[in-house]
């Protein structure tokens, strides 16, 4: 009784261990049929965020310092300071300058050749600069202060600070720029653009303009030259 039902055992493990091994090629076999759908992980991945190095960008930015200054702090007001901003927003507006979506000629020519990799490190050693910082216009800076910190809600204006942040930081997840310390000549053209909706164009099978130019779009529809050139200057004094 003993013996049989040890027989019984020692069958079952046998069958058990007969399973195993169909499992086990089962499996082997399962293997490449797998490999192909797997391949595309990599090149995913590599499709992905390219890693920007500040030491690599701080070569690529010798072409740039021609404009926008030494260490991204320019002397010219027309060219933006760049010290800094946020490589998120560095990164997509470059790539947008690239697409010809954003629609200045200076920096589409300066951009065109700017691999992923170029445009990541240089966006990676601006966002380590350190701004120098400017002053404002004093007789400007108290009607630009209040826009900028409370807008002006009987024209639908929203407080600046509200995403630009009450210090002129911005957000970088957001792609919401740093704005402080920058030539207000700059800023008050760029508010101009999109009063104009003049800072992008769509470009057929390029990346649409970014959405969120939308709020920009009707922020700054609403102000008037006046406001414009008064918030620019309080952004330039803002430190
Ligand atoms: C010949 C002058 C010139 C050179 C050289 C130049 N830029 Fe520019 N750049 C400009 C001007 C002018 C603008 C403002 C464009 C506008 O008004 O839309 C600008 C704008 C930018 C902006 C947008 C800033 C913002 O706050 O939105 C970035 C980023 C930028 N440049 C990066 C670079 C980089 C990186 C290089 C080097 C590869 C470079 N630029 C070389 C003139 C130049
Ligand atoms: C609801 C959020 C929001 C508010 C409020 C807002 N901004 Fe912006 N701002 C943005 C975003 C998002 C962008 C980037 C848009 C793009 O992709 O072109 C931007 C871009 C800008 C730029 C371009 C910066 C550069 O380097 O080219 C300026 C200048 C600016 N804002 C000024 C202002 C001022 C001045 C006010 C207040 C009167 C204001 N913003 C209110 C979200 C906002």
């Amino acid at each position: 009784m003993k013996s049989r039902s040890l027989a019984v055992a020692a069958g079952l493990l046998s069958v058990l261990a007969v399973s195993a091994a169909t499992l086990a090629l089962a499996q082997d076999s399962a293997a490449p049929a797998a490999a192909p759908a797997a391949a595309p992980a990599p090149a995913a991945a590599a499709a992905g965020p390219v890693v920007g190095s500040a030491e690599a960008g701080a070569a690529k930015a010798a072409v740039c310092s021609a404009c926008h200054g030494v260490g991204g702090n320019s002397v010219n007001p027309e060219w933006p300071s760049l010290a800094g901003q946020h490589p998120e927003y560095t990164a997509q507006q470059l790539q947008l300058f690239r697409a010809m979506v954003r629609t200045n000629p200076i920096m589409q020519a300066q951009a065109v050749a700017l691999t992923d990799q170029d445009i990541a490190d240089l966006s990676a050693y601006y966002r380590q600069q350190t701004q120098t910082g400017l002053e404002a216009d004093p007789s400007l800076v108290q009607a630009g202060e209040k826009l900028y910190r409370a807008g002006d809600p009987v024209r639908g204006i929203p407080g600046c600070k509200a995403c630009h942040g009450p210090g002129g930081l911005g957000n970088g997840p957001a792609k919401w720029p740093l704005v402080r310390a920058q030539h207000s000549l700059y800023t008050y053209n760029q508010l101009k653009n999109y009063a104009n909706r003049a800072r992008y164009v769509a470009v057929e099978g390029q990346p649409s303009p970014p959405a969120q130019a939308e709020m920009m779009y009707d922020v700054a529809s609403r102000m008037t030259d006046e406001d414009m050139r008064a918030v620019a200057s309080f952004i330039q004094g803002l430190r």
